[in-house]
């Protein structure tokens, strides 16, 4: 190192060291004698660098003395510092203290908040399934099922007009299942349920109560249940309840599947709490999969069956009413005949295709004919040999000017090949070995 840069160290050694003592001496606070200590320190390190450079051994000395003479003088001033530092050192560790309790406070509340607004939200979507408006199904609706119909009524409507007749022995039913192939009825049933009752109707499909988060979903079902005996007397509709309380232990979900399945067994048994005018009404297409815990909670388990033929020709009856057709009651009653292990929904969907069938006749006509309907000069589809038959399509006539035909018994037949009924027979037999065990004819 050249003596300029060597001279420098040494400069910047004793300036250090002067300020330092400067404001160790000066300093009317704290802080600043502390400063002054540490710039006196930093001096000395400096001054120690110097030392160990420096080649001319007199100056070397000199330097070894006064540091030494500054070493003391370090030492006294950290003595002195040190109970202002112990004090600074406890306030700064109250403050941060403080800060900390103001943080896990803080946090805390935010804890609190966040779960408020979980039970609120958990609630607002449990509220949205409470059915206000009524669903329009009346009773007269739905084809047959009289069975099914009558233990409704006897466990929702009477005794939730007339509670005081339902004691002792009497208990009204607190648990019903409605159980049969897709298609048949069982949501529609529920549905007149709502529409006929008087208490809340609560529906809820199993979708709502299977949330992501694991543990959230036992805790919707009891807030579910809480929220029906606020408001009793209240019916819970849980459709698909085979999804949410299933005996299979092999599912992927299955921790998540066992809470929910325990919080609903809780619930439907009514440990430690009251819930008495709560009726639960389950459905299920898979009964079978029903855990066998759960199944023992629903005390009425009706089979809800493929409609048989009175069932079919009144579903057809009432199906038809609503739209324009040429059917006569003869004809209704072979077509019924014909659609045995149709569900329901399947009828209904033949009766739709069937009434898309004449469009697709005139969406397929090469020739028209014109005729007058309801004074009216309309275009209707007729073969090519018809004398007034005019070669034309679909394209050429303006939306006003077609006439449509009612449906018609060949249509239905036209379309009875390719619409099958959905519900396999061996479900059939299934259906019909649990009941034979467990259920009850609907
Ligand atoms: N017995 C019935 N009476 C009147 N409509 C029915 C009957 N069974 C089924 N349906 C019709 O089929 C549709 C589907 O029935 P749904 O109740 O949803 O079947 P699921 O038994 O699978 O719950 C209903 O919306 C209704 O229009
Ligand atoms: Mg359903």
């Amino acid at each position: 190192m050249s003596t300029k840069n060597l001279e420098q160290i040494r400069l910047n050694a004793v300036q250090l060291i002067d300020e330092g003592k400067y404001q160790f001496m000066n300093g009317d606070q704290f802080s600043i004698k502390k400063n002054g200590f540490e710039l006196m320190k930093q001096g000395c390190q400096e001054l120690c660098k110097y030392a160990k450079t420096e080649i001319n051994q007199e100056y070397i000395n000199l330097a070894k003395e006064k540091l030494s003479l500054y070493c003391d003088e370090l030492n006294q001033m950290k003595q002195y510092l040190a109970p202002f530092e112990e004090k600074q050192n406890e306030e700064q560790n109250k403050i941060q203290n403080e800060q900390n309790k103001k943080e896990d406070q803080n946090q805390k509340k935010q804890i609190l908040k966040d779960n408020n607004i979980e039970n609120n939200t958990l609630k607002t979507n449990l509220s949205n399934a409470i059915i206000n408006e009524k669903p329009n199904v009346k009773w007269e609706d739905i084809a047959g099922l009289e069975n099914a119909k009558q233990v409704l009524k006897e466990a929702i409507i009477i005794p939730m007009k007339f509670p005081n007749l339902f004691q002792g022995a009497r208990k009204p039913w607190t648990g019903i299942l409605l159980y049969g192939p897709p298609g048949t009825g069982k949501t529609f049933l529920a549905k007149a349920c709502a529409t006929e009752c008087n208490g809340t109707f609560f529906s809820i499909s199993s979708a709502d109560l299977i949330s992501k988060y694991l543990g959230e979903s036992e805790k919707s079902i009891k807030q579910l249940f809480q929220l029906a005996r606020e408001k009793k007397p209240s019916i819970i509709f849980i459709d698909e309840i085979d999804s949410l309380a299933s005996a299979r232990e092999n599912s992927g979900t299955q921790d998540n599947m066992k809470g929910v399945k325990n919080q609903l067994l809780v619930e439907l048994s009514g440990v430690g709490s009251d819930n008495d005018q709560v009726l639960v009404l389950g459905a299920t297409n898979i009964p079978w999969n029903l855990d066998s815990a759960i199944r023992r909670r629903f005390e009425k388990r009706i089979y809800i069956p493929l409609p048989d033929l009175h069932g079919r020709l009144n579903l057809l009856q009432n199906q038809l009413k609503q739209t324009p057709n040429n059917l006569n009651q003869d004809q209704i009653k072979q077509l019924a005949q014909q659609l045995e292990g149709y569900s329901g929904s399947d009828i209904n969907t033949l009766i739709r295709d069937a009434s898309y069938e004449q469009l697709r006749i005139v969406s397929k006509a090469t020739h028209f004919k014109q005729e007058l309907f309801q004074n009216q000069l309309k275009y209707t589809a007729c073969s090519s040999s018809d004398p007034q038959a005019l070669k034309m399509t679909l394209k050429d006539i303006k939306s006003q000017q077609l006439h449509l035909p009612n449906i018609q018994y060949n249509d239905f037949m036209a379309v009875l090949p390719k619409c099958k009924p959905s519900v396999a027979q061996k479900d059939l037999i299934q259906h019909e070995q649990w009941t034979a065990q467990f259920g009850q004819q609907g």
